[in-house]
């Protein structure tokens, strides 16, 4: 999680936390890090309410489960700001990878309004994976 002014960030596994934090270049007074599972932890101790401009989330919603894919979009929307937005992306229906949770366009656009969210804008990244070894070349 960024907020623009005041960065935060989460880690869910305490030993990157601890990576983190004996980094060289690591700095408290620049960057707010903490240990959260985003599903059970309140993120309001570690976040003032209504302070976030912009969150980012790349393939963390496919990382848990479904039903508790609202727990997490309702935790972030308390400390986004009014007018803050939610940068997204994740695997789609259809993507080759098969390991995670497929999003749907419709799925996922009811789970952000079910959760007080207005879906400004999703795109479906469409793209061709081609093997350029021909047949007969191998
Ligand atoms: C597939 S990784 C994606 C990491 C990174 N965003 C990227 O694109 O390389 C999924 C990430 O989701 C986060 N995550 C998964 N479950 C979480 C939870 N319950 N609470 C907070 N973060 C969680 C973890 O930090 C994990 O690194």
């Amino acid at each position: 999680m960024i907020s623009v002014l005041d960065p935060s960030l989460f880690l869910v596994y305490p030993m990157l936390h601890l990576m983190l934090r004996l980094h060289k270049d690591f700095d408290d007074a620049r960057v707010n890090a903490f240990v959260c599972d985003l599903t059970v932890d309140d993120l309001i101790p570690h976040i003032s309410p209504s302070s976030v401009d912009v969150v980012t989330m790349i393939f963390v919603l496919s990382a848990v489960s479904p039903d508790k894919m609202s727990l997490m979009l309702q935790n972030i929307k308390k400390v986004l700001k009014k007018d803050g937005c939610v940068l997204f992306r994740d695997y789609a229906t259809g993507d080759l990878a098969q390991r995670a949770f497929y999003f749907s366009d419709e799925f996922l656009v009811n789970l952000f309004n079910e959760n007080g969210f207005d879906a400004e804008e999703h795109i479906l990244c469409f793209k061709q994976v081609e093997n350029r070894q021909g047949v007969g070349d191998e």
